[in-house]
């Protein structure tokens, strides 16, 4: 086989937070695939990082009252550790502010603008006016100009998932103090983003990776491109060339550190950073959260492209995470901490490493539940793989001691051939359910077979049957080790060392699985794998309820107002007289209301609940004071009030007059 080096990497964590279940969603199924490649014989470099810039730092640090150097510092240790708990084990783990990035960055931005891909523009940027500075990105919180949905300064992160430029959030306030922002004049710097239609039109449609980043993205670039506001107003970042005054926006530098980390690694390695970023196309693939597929695919290729380098060559999102068929959500309380839910509390890695990879498909979405984490433990690996290696090597030792010096079967080696194939083919389409599921079928295989061939019956009567028999399971087990390494790399190790061998399992390759381990004795087995027994689920399953409960009591307590406060809320009965579609969108509906003498044109969203008829007529409840917004074009004052999923509006129980004050 000819070896391409390959380069994978995944979305570089913010370092204001905790390592949870929704890194790993990622983080995991990328280590799986590095390992699984290597063990193909690929050479393949693996790369992340942290991603210390940005507003979201800045925030939390001026919270916690350090500085966001110190932060990132203490976040970035905390990521190391996790991810080599879990076994996910990058070559390089840099930091975006480091030298190398500043540098890379710089270099990148001035290319750029030797091209004349970036040009100044005055725009209009919010600015707390009671706090006296700019508000840039997360500093700011209000509307989706796209979508209606509360959001923040530069993404809609609750709704329709767009990067929203600076400037085009609707009712917007200060994130620190909460008054309304207002909108001032200031200068920054554009990349021409617009510039790169054609070549993302080109590009994208024989993007590898999974399906869904490739068809969110072309559909985003149909839809349009607008140029890319790149700078900001802040003192934490890297400062943009000629303007010391501005640092480039986090999205710049962020996945500028995929390069000044391979820079690093080379730099160590004694290896050449520009195999992997300085062709046309880059041999990299990226794996990321379906959250940040814009910027990976929009964006960054663009930046690439338009500074000369090579773009990458694969895109992997994974998809979303739910927590007990909750939406994950730190501030809800549904969340599993890597180390103070799992890690801890003494849990394997590798038993997260196999849920997570093999509950779904990669783009699907992922529920953890703790009962459905004990179901899979219990029955799949300690039941049906452990089981199996046990009884093999239990059964050896009892009976033979050493290996049966006997050949094995054909029709064994032949399904051992049939399990790598289907999982090398599942592993390159990104399918790693598919390859965790062949792998478990093997182990099923091998229960299968000596259940039927009983070679504990067979030894009274037949000593040779009997050796045929252990030694055909032998193989499976030997095959196993190798084949499950990728998905539980500690207990494919510990069982390797229970067929007798003392050197590393990872250093061998897949095809080693249809190889003769020499006859050797075998030490006195112990059951691979333990169950998770029910009171330790109860109690795991009772600290998350306990988490959810003091959310919601906080979420209470915070929402507490005062009678002045309800006052300033001008909520009326206001009589429906017209509905329409909004255009182009399946939820908005555009309603003009009597709000008693004045109509009021309002965007709401329940075009999926209502038709036009059911509406007209109808005596809704309606916040009349909210300030302005542009929803889709259209401007919306006002909110009608509705409850529940299925948007059930709150209509008084006997008549009233429209205009009529709610108290
Ligand atoms: N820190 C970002 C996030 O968590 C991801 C950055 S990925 C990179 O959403 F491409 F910018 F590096
Ligand atoms: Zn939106």
């Amino acid at each position: 086989m000819t070896r391409h080096p390959m380069l994978v990497t995944c979305g570089l964590p913010y370092t204001n937070g905790r390592c949870h279940l929704g890194h790993l969603r990622t983080y995991v199924p990328a280590d799986f695939y590095v390992r699984f490649l290597r063990r193909l014989g690929e050479e393949v470099v693996f790369i992340c990082g942290s991603d210390n810039h940005g507003t979201p730092i800045v925030v939390s640090a001026e919270e916690e009252g350090i500085s966001p150097r110190d932060l990132s510092l203490r976040y970035h240790q905390h990521f190391a550790d996790s991810f080599s708990r879990l076994s996910v084990n990058f070559d390089h783990f840099g930091m975006t502010d480091g030298e190398t990035n500043t540098r890379r960055t710089q270099a990148i931005v001035q290319r750029l603008i030797d091209r004349g891909y970036v040009y100044r523009k005055v725009i209009q940027q919010s600015y707390c006016p009671k706090c006296e500075r700019f508000l840039p990105d997360r500093y700011v919180e209000g509307i989706c100009p796209y979508c209606g949905v509360p959001a923040r300064g530069d993404e809609c992160d609750q709704g329709c998932g767009r990067h929203l430029e600076p400037g085009e959030i609707k009712s917007a306030c200060c994130k620190v103090c909460r008054s309304p922002a207002e909108l001032r004049e200031q200068e920054h710097y554009f990349f021409r983003l617009s510039e790169f239609k054609d070549f993302l039109l080109s590009y994208l449609p024989d993007l590898g990776g999974t399906q869904i980043a490739r068809n969110y993205a072309l559909g985003w670039v149909k839809e349009g491109l607008h140029d890319w506001c790149i700078t900001r107003t802040l003192d934490w970042g890297v400062k943009f060339p000629g303007n010391d005054n501005l640092v480039v926006y986090v999205w710049v530098d962020a996945p500028i550190g995929y390069i000044s980390f391979t820079e690093e690694w080379a730099e160590n390695h004694g290896k050449d950073w520009k195999t992997y970023w300085c062709g046309d196309t880059a041999p990299v693939t990226h794996f990321i959260g379906s959250d940040i597929i814009y910027h990976h695919t929009i964006f960054w290729p663009s930046m690439l492209r338009g500074a000369g380098y090579g773009v990458p060559q694969a895109i992997v999102a994974s998809g979303m995470l739910k927590v007990n068929d909750q939406k994950f959500s730190k501030s809800r309380g549904y969340v599993v901490w890597t180390n103070e839910d799992y890690l801890d509390k003494g849990l394997p890695a590798d038993y997260l490493r196999y849920y997570l990879l093999s509950y779904t498909s990669h783009t699907r979405e992922l529920n953890f539940s703790w009962k459905i984490f004990q179901e899979r433990v219990n029955n799949e690996v300690v039941g049906t793989l452990g089981n199996f290696i046990y009884r093999t090597l239990y059964f050896t030792r009892k009976f033979f001691v050493t290996f049966p010096d006997v050949p094995v079967d054909g029709i064994i080696l032949a399904q051992i051939r049939h399990s790598t194939d289907v999982m090398e083919e599942a592993v390159r389409g990104y399918e790693f359910k598919s390859a965790v599921d062949a792998l478990m079928g093997l182990a099923a295989y091998g229960n299968t077979y000596i259940q039927n061939q009983a070679p504990w019956q067979l030894v009274k009567t037949d000593q040779d049957a009997a050796a045929r028999v252990i030694r055909n399971c032998l193989q499976l087990v030997h095959a196993l080790a190798l084949l499950m390494e990728p998905v539980m790399p500690e207990s494919a190790q510990r069982i390797w060392e229970m067929m007798g061998n003392s050197d590393r399992v990872d250093t061998y390759p897949l095809r080693e699985a249809l190889e003769y381990p020499s006859s050797r004795e075998l030490p006195a087995p112990t059951p691979p794998f333990v169950k998770m027994e029910d009171d330790r689920i109860r109690d795991l399953e009772k600290l998350l309820k306990k988490r959810v409960e003091e959310a919601m009591n906080k979420a209470k307590k915070t929402e507490e107002i005062s009678i002045d406060e309800f006052g300033r809320m001008d909520i009326r009965i206001g009589k429906i007289l017209s509905a329409n579609r909004v255009k182009g969108s399946k939820k908005l509906l555009v309603l003009s209301i009597d709000i008693g003498g004045e109509e009021r044109q309002v965007v709401s969203g329940i075009a999926e609940f209502y038709t036009v008829e059911d509406l007209i007529g109808k005596e809704v409840a309606i916040l009349v004071n909210l300030a302005p917004a542009r929803i889709f074009g259209l401007e919306s004052r006002g909110m009608i009030l509705a409850a529940g999923d299925k948007a059930s509006l709150l209509i008084p129980l006997h008549p009233v007059e429209a205009g009529t004050k709610i108290r």
